[in-house]
């Protein structure tokens, strides 16, 4: 059973796919192209969320070609309709079966770092793949998220003590926050040549669709936070602080890999 602590059943849900795909979607996309994804090709889109990764392949691979996009909890709404060449499915890719060398592009991001059998799944994504499919990872490092900027002392102290317990929650949880930096190792060990990686950061300033991240994120878990340590003030003050112009924090730096299976 899984435990991923951001359920997408929540209200919260598609205000994060909105950040996620405003801040990461140009990267995302620039990424896949350099696989030489194009017509015809078929594709496995992982925990597709919001699902515009997956109409973007849909675009992309044309009418000759088909993109099965999978979620735990797929949406309903969204830019997922009236593209006959993709398939929205829900599907556990934990335990729920997929078949073998049936993909020319397999893409995940930010899926396996919630999941505490990330080594097997990725084994099974490459078992997906077919001979010389690509597989493209994309997961955040957690570990690198300075506060850039802030209106006083006190308020970069405020961001790490609500992060730090926000990342100890996920880790409970079976996440690994560090699991960006893994990726590309994690990838060679199963098998996957022509590796390349890549690490995309910006910086969030209060008020931006980035930042927004932060809100949705310790609001979908708020009352874990507060019997975790953290009171009622400091997460209106860590709210407040994420509007505050003054206030900015580097984002959560977004590694991507790209590894191809051999012929
Ligand atoms: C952080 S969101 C990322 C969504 C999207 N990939 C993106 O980057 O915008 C993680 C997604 O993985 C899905 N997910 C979590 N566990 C899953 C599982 N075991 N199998 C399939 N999808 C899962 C969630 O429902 C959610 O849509």
């Amino acid at each position: 059973m899984s435990r991923y602590v951001f359920d997408s059943s929540a209200v919260q849900a598609p205000e994060r796919f909105s950040a996620l795909e405003t801040c990461y979607d140009p990267v995302s996309r620039l990424r896949l192209a350099q696989t030489g994804v194009g017509a015809g090709w078929h594709c496995l889109e992982v925990g597709g969320g919001g699902g515009s990764l997956g109409a973007w392949l849909a675009d992309v691979v044309g009418p000759t070609g088909q993109v099965l996009l999978t979620d735990l909890v797929p949406q309903a709404e969204g830019p997922l309709s009236e593209r006959p060449n993709l398939t929205v499915a829900r599907h556990d890719i934990v335990n729920d079966v997929l078949p073998d060398d049936a993909f020319d592009l397999v893409h995940a991001r930010l899926v396996l770092l919630h999941l505490p059998q990330r080594r097997a799944v990725l084994d099974r994504l490459v078992s997906a793949l077919k001979p010389g499919g690509w597989l493209v990872l994309e997961e955040f490092d957690c570990g690198w998220i300075p506060v850039l900027s802030a209106p006083d002392p006190g308020a970069a102290r405020l961001f790490d003590k609500v992060h730090t317990h926000l990342m100890r929650l996920l880790t409970e949880a079976g996440a690994d926050p560090l699991w960006g930096r893994r990726v590309y190792g994690a990838m060679f060990q199963a098998g996957l040549t022509e590796l390349a990686a890549t690490t995309y950061a910006e910086a969030w300033p209060g008020g931006s669709p980035g930042i927004h991240l932060h809100r949705v994120n310790t609001e979908q878990v708020e009352d874990r936070l507060l019997a975790g340590g953290i009171t009622f003030g400091e997460l209106g003050d860590f709210w407040s602080l994420l509007k505050n112009p003054a206030f900015a924090v580097n984002s959560y730096p977004l590694v991507t890999v790209c590894g191809r299976q051999p012929r």
